[in-house]
């Protein structure tokens, strides 16, 4: 115990993001998953995660907004001073781990253009991507995977994103993945070349 403790005194306290993508073997990165609620984030972000752990040996982290709203968020609601908090906590957190050399997928929907902005001044251009999970209205709402577009018509969700509350479509994504026309495993392998691409190079 002793020699620990004095051997520790001698070394270096900490590991950089360079020594851990160098023993990872890939870069770290955040990949901000946007669009409505229902279009598919969730289920993309997890699917990608499975993939790049399994089969390419990357360290990967989902980073969900309706699980963070079960725990770090949970005192938080939609209005847009919320969603701004909320959105800057997972930020702080998606650097946490960016700072630990993991590949970060975010799942929010991030309704704003403003809020999207923020995010891109916080973090490099090379550390963050931002993609697009395109689905229109109509085929959210017929999906309706969790019945909240049907409550929010019925005039029971206030502030709900697409029904009373504003989605602003990005602008300039680094990335577009169309849920609505296109097959999941379609989509999943664009997802995944484009993170690999991303996170293996120099
Ligand atoms: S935001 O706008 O980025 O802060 O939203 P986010 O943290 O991603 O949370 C979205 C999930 O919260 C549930 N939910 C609502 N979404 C939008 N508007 C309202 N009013 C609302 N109330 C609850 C919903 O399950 C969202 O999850 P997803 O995965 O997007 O369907
Ligand atoms: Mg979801």
């Amino acid at each position: 115990m002793l020699y620990c403790i004095s051997s520790i005194g001698r070394r270096k306290q900490y590991m950089n993001r360079q020594e851990r993508e160098y023993i990872n073997g890939h870069r770290g990165g955040i990949y901000w998953f946007i669009g409505l609620s229902g279009s598919g984030k969730t289920t993309l972000a997890l699917a990608a995660e499975r993939e790049l752990v399994t089969k390419h040996g990357m360290r990967c982290v989902v980073l969900d907004g309706d699980r963070l709203r079960k725990g770090l968020n949970r005192d938080l609601g939609f209005s847009d001073a919320d969603r701004s908090e909320n959105l800057r906590r997972a930020a702080e957190v998606a650097q946490l781990f960016l700072e630990q050399g993991f590949v970060v997928l975010v799942s929010m929907i991030t309704p704003y253009e403003s809020f999207r902005r923020k995010l891109k001044q916080q973090f490099a251009s090379d550390d963050y991507a931002e993609i697009y999970v395109m689905c229109s209205l109509a085929a959210c709402e017929r999906r309706d995977p969790k019945g909240l577009y049907r409550k929010a018509r019925a005039g029971d969700i206030p502030n709900f994103t697409g029904i009373n509350a504003l989605f602003e479509p990005p602008v300039q994504p680094d990335l577009t993945i169309h849920t609505d026309g296109n097959e999941f495993n379609a989509c999943i392998a664009e997802l995944v070349t484009f993170i690999e691409i991303h996170a293996t190079q120099k």
